[in-house]
């Protein structure tokens, strides 16, 4: 009978010392596997930096003419489904994992091999052009975004731009940024690849135009635009100036919510029939920008949240219902109703003035997904059926307030040279900040007037 090896890894710029182990751990037997790791189960193990693409990397194995086989590795655990399904008498891996794959000596033959000395892919990836940013705003977010970045390699804050001169220079002082700019134009003149618009919302689409003209890569605070046809505009200048434009809604970046995505196209819930999400936030003070700005209110505030999972699930909105509270003008509590194709239902609860339980539900013709608060912040799903006795919980745990998941797809699309993001396509942008704009457009939408767009 033959023996069978399999091993793991990234991959990551392919390089000598991949090589050498690849030629080692065929030597064990007569066919080997190799385990490629995803892009989501990278990042949901911390490994944020990935210079390629899942594709790319899987190429660069299956070149290999004594490979027998390329698989992926989705997910923690996975190692013992692999020995079990493809029979496995071998596990190999270097010897920088000593002791780690123990509790695979249950199932197969673990072998540890000295590592090549001297190379490695963080070493190459460091080798790699940095991105240097500009940050637009010195708010709450962008404080955020400067701490987080530091746990991206490749992305570089080097300036940043604000009206007032006092709050430029707390925020140098405070993060690692070299230049402070209170003239746009200089802003964008200066010596930066790429801008995160942090400023009020009433500004971004506007700024985010101005910095694609001038030729910068733009990473966008939600919502990206307020009205009409803008986001449309802005995605047609970016793919005309051959540059990025990415909305910064950090949940579609999150491991876990990929993950949920993923479990969801397998069918594990059945046919998809409704989604139903909560984002309220309490804001006591009326004074404050969510209260008292021109775009402030609960839909411009929190709904880009709950309709990206409704529309990553269900697709566009076909039809629209605003069912609103006011005071003053501003909405502090919306339920959005939206009717997506073949009937399906989704349901938005957003609030600055009213509270609710921040949870998520997606029904399903064989069961449903739980998403307990804070939803957003997704780290844990569960996975229910009929029988109360069955259950699958899926955990993705994360530091920080889970920025880095973002500036990470950020930088790796500049990095690799790609222009729409696969976890916030095109579509999904546009098709997020219709809804939004439908409101900003049609103060009559409140009176519950249903609306086709
Ligand atoms: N490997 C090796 N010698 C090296 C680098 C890697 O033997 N110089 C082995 C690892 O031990 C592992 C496999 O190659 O068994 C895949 O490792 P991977 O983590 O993809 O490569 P690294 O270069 O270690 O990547 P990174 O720097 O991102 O950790």
């Amino acid at each position: 009978m033959k023996k069978r090896v399999i091993t793991y890894g990234t991959f990551d710029m392919f390089h000598v010392g991949h090589l050498n182990i690849l030629k080692r751990a065929k030597a064990f037997g007569d066919y080997l596997i190799v385990g490629v790791t995803s892009e989501e189960y990278d990042r949901s193990r911390g490994k944020l930096n990935v210079a390629q693409d899942l594709q790319t990397r899987i190429n660069s194995i299956k070149k290999l003419s004594f490979v027998d086989e390329v698989i992926v590795e989705h997910h923690k655990g996975q190692k013992i489904e692999d020995i079990k399904k493809y029979n496995i008498n071998t596990f190999v891996i270097g010897d920088d994992w000593v002791g780690k794959f123990d509790y695979l000596k249950k199932y197969c033959e673990v072998i540890y091999l000295p590592r090549t000395e001297g190379i490695s892919s963080s070493t190459l990836r460091k080798g790699l052009k940095t991105t240097r940013i500009g940050i637009i705003g010195t708010g709450r977010i962008a404080n955020r975004f400067a701490q987080e970045c530091t746990y991206v390699n490749g992305m570089e804050i080097n300036s940043v731009f604000s009206r007032n001169i006092d709050n430029i220079k707390a925020f140098l002082e405070k993060h690692n940024v070299l230049y402070g700019f209170n003239n746009l134009n200089d802003f964008l003149d200066s010596d930066i690849e790429a801008v995160y618009v942090a400023s009020p919302h009433e500004h971004h689409f506007e700024q985010s135009k101005q910095a694609l003209n001038a030729g910068k890569h733009v990473l966008c605070e939600k919502p990206g635009t307020l009205k009409d046809y803008e986001m449309k505009e802005i995605l047609s200048l970016a793919k005309s100036k051959n540059l990025i434009y990415l909305e910064a809604i950090k949940t579609a970046y999150f491991p876990a919510f990929r993950k949920l995505l993923n479990e969801l196209e397998s069918g594990i819930i059945g046919d998809i029939i409704d989604v139903k999400a909560t984002f309220t936030k309490l804001i006591e003070d009326e004074n404050l920008r969510e209260w008292n700005s021109p775009y402030g209110g609960a839909v411009n505030e929190m709904a880009s949240y709950p309709l990206l999972l409704a529309i990553k699930v269900l697709g566009k909105a076909q039809s629209i219902n605003f069912y609103d509270q006011k005071k003053n003008g501003v909405d502090y509590s919306n339920n959005i109703l939206c009717l997506h194709d073949e009937n399906k239902v989704s349901f938005s609860t957003v609030g600055i003035g009213a509270k609710s339980e921040g949870c998520a539900v997606i029904s399903g013709t064989k069961g449903y997904v739980y998403i307990p608060a804070p939803w957003w912040l997704t780290k844990r799903f569960y996975v229910r059926f009929e029988d109360p006795n069955k259950e699958y919980d899926f955990s993705y745990d994360f530091e920080g307030d889970g920025l880095r998941y973002e500036i990470a797809e950020f930088a790796s699309l500049i990095q690799r040279g790609q222009k729409e993001s696969k976890m916030l396509s095109y579509d999904d942008m546009i098709n997020i900040n219709e809804v939004i704009s439908l409101y900003n457009n049609n103060p009559d939408v409140g009176k519950n007037d249903q609306t086709i767009i």
